[in-house]
């Protein structure tokens, strides 16, 4: 954004502001930190209550980087389990329960005669967990997303980044940060139910899809040793 007004570039692009890189950067706060917070929060949650595929992601975690190595760019997007599990808890835990779109022009779509100017809300939570599209789909499945399946996988079905144009801008560095945690902490370890674990998980969609009282989880460290940050 600074780089927007560098009088060297402003022929190819409009200069930002300083009030609007302000602005930009506290919608990134707004937008990046609570979500990727809170998936988190999902995932450590899926892994405690299914202990078969905390085992098999720390197997693969261990595997990519043997003694507890720091994570790598190359080798952590070549992971593919934890790609699976990852994509499984974004579509049973969608942090934007529901996006929305305002209808530029008049439009029929299927029959329906949507005028000018109309929100139209697209159910991403709903659509995630409908069973006409996801086989079980309470059911906490990676497989879903394995290099076979995720092929069949309709995109404006799975939406947790949104979609078109003004899907998430911040949908990469999301993903990225959260392989990382999702490296480094399973590395030292492991998660556990415990008798003040919520199981089924009970979810408020009112606004961003949050549990509606604490995960709380049993934390146990791996072995005596313990990586570096
Ligand atoms: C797990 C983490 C995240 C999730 C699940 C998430 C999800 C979403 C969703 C569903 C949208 C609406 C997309 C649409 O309407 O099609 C969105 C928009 C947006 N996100 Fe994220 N997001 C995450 C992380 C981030 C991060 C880390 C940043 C910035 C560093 C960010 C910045 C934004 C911005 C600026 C928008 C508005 C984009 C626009 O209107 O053009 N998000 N995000």
């Amino acid at each position: 954004m600074i780089n927007s007004q560098n009088s060297e570039e402003t022929d190819s692009h409009k200069a930002m502001s300083d009030l609007e890189i302000v602005a930009q950067s506290i919608i990134f706060i707004f937008a990046g930190y609570e979500t990727t917070s809170s998936s988190l929060s999902f995932l450590m949650y899926i892994l405690a209550t299914h202990p078969d595929i905390q085992q098999k992601l720390q197997e693969e975690i261990d595997a990519t980087f043997p003694n507890k190595a720091p994570p790598t760019y190359d080798a952590l997007t070549q992971m593919a389990y934890l790609d699976m599990v990852l994509n499984e808890s974004l579509r049973l835990f969608p942090i934007a329960g529901r996006i929305e779109r305002m209808c530029k022009k008049d439009v029929e779509v299927n029959g329906v005669f949507i005028p000018k100017g109309t929100v139209v809300m697209v159910p991403s939570f709903a659509l995630h967990r409908d069973s006409a599209y996801w086989p079980e789909p309470e059911e906490f499945r990676p497989e879903r997303f394995s290099k076979k399946n995720k092929g069949n996988i309709n995109p404006y079905v799975y939406l947790p980044f949104g979609a078109g144009p003004r899907n998430c801008i911040g949908m990469r560095f999301a993903i990225i940060s959260m392989k990382l945690a999702v490296i480094r902490v399973p590395q030292n370890f492991s998660f556990k139910s415990c008798k003040e674990t919520q199981i089924p998980l009970e979810i408020d969609s009112q606004g961003l899809t949050k549990p509606q009282r604490p995960i709380v989880l049993k934390i146990k460290l791996r072995d005596e040793t313990l990586s570096g940050a």
